[in-house]
């Protein structure tokens, strides 16, 4: 034997401190060379890959909705009764699918504009029903009409029109109309050229959202994809308080190197206003 025991030992001992030495000098070069690539490829401008997934988004963005059906709605119009409500739900849509528009860089303030082009595809197997699930809800032009229009006169007439065009305090509607729009009879009876469509996110296909101007990232990384403005303005002149801020990214992206205790903020215009994301080990939870 060319080898005995302690020859092998030893042999085995160096080896393994020679590849100890290596991993101790190569992991922070490794790590450092991969930061390096990390700190280059995020950064919002042409050629780079995060450019790419975030001009149409790489991941899938849904929205859902739960509907509150209302269970008793002659009592409540006839009796005042306590309105009895079922959630129902969800209802999920695909949405932020299309490839951002009119993108323009400023490579001076380190900045990128675009819009959000909006449209929503319905995703039956995340859904608990179709688009065409009934219910009844609070018939949202007969509702806001005496807000809207205080005048004592022009509820008189109001309330003749929401007669004649048998409308109520309730109506019965799908998913579908209720989300991105129906043919309001009450309005449309209204002898005033005013929009006859009500929905709560009418309109949304063929519309855009924006303009966002973010931030490129490309001389500070922690900044990358925050939106600096949305529509022109830093805040949003809609709430009183630290909901106006527009804090935080669109949720498409976040900025990289993300640790448990960072806090993830983002801006929905949707819902219009700022949130943020907490981890935690099981599930994120939302707060304000
Ligand atoms: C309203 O209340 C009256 C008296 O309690 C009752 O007779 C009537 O059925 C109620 N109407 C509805 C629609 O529930
Ligand atoms: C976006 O670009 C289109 C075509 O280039 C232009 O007509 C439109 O006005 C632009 N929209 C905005 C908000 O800049
Ligand atoms: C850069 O930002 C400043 C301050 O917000 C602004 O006045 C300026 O117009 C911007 N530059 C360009 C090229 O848009
Ligand atoms: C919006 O566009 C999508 C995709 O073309 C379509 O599936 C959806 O039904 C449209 N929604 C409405 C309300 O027209
Ligand atoms: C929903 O209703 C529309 C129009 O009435 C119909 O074309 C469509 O097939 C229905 N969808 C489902 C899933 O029942
Ligand atoms: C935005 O809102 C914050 C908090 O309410 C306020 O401190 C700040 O002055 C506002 N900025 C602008 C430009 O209105
Ligand atoms: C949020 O935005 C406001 C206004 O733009 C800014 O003053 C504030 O420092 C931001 N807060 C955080 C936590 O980023």
């Amino acid at each position: 034997m060319g080898c005995d025991r302690n020859c092998g030992l030893i042999a085995g001992a160096v080896i393994g401190a020679v590849l100890a030495v290596f991993g101790g000098i190569l992991m922070p070069v490794g790590d450092m060379l991969i930061e390096r690539t990390i700190k280059k490829e995020v950064v919002l401008e042409e050629g780079t890959i995060a450019y790419q997934n975030w001009v149409k988004t790489g991941t899938e963005v849904y929205r859902q909705f739960w509907i509150y059906d209302v269970q008793n709605p002659q009592e409540v119009v006839a009796n005042s009764s306590k309105i009895k409500v079922k959630q129902r739900g969800p209802y999920t849509y695909r949405v932020r699918y299309l490839a951002k528009k009119n993108i323009t860089h400023d490579p001076e303030n380190h900045t990128v504009s675009f819009l959000q082009p909006n449209e929503a595809i319905f995703e039956p197997s995340l859904s608990a029903g179709t688009e065409n699930d009934t219910w009844t809800v609070l018939n949202l032009a007969v509702a806001a009409a005496p807000h809207l229009y205080p005048n004592t006169f022009v509820q008189v007439v109001l309330n003749s029109l929401i007669k004649k065009s048998k409308s109520s305090m309730f109506q019965k509607r799908t998913v579908k109309e209720l989300l991105w729009g129906y043919k309001d009879p009450f309005l449309s009876l209204v002898p005033y050229p005013i929009s006859t469509t009500v929905g709560v996110f009418f309109p949304y296909n063929n519309t855009a959202d924006g303009v966002y101007t973010v931030f490129s990232g490309k001389d500070n990384i922690n900044q990358v994809a925050i939106i600096d403005t949305y529509k022109g303005k830093k805040n949003l002149s809609y709430w009183p308080s630290y909901c106006d801020m527009i804090n935080g990214t669109d949720a498409a992206s976040f900025p990289p190197f993300v640790e448990k205790t960072r806090v993830l903020r983002f801006f929905s215009s949707d819902i219009c206003r700022k949130t943020c994301v907490y981890f935690t080990s099981s599930f994120s939870t939302f707060k304000s």
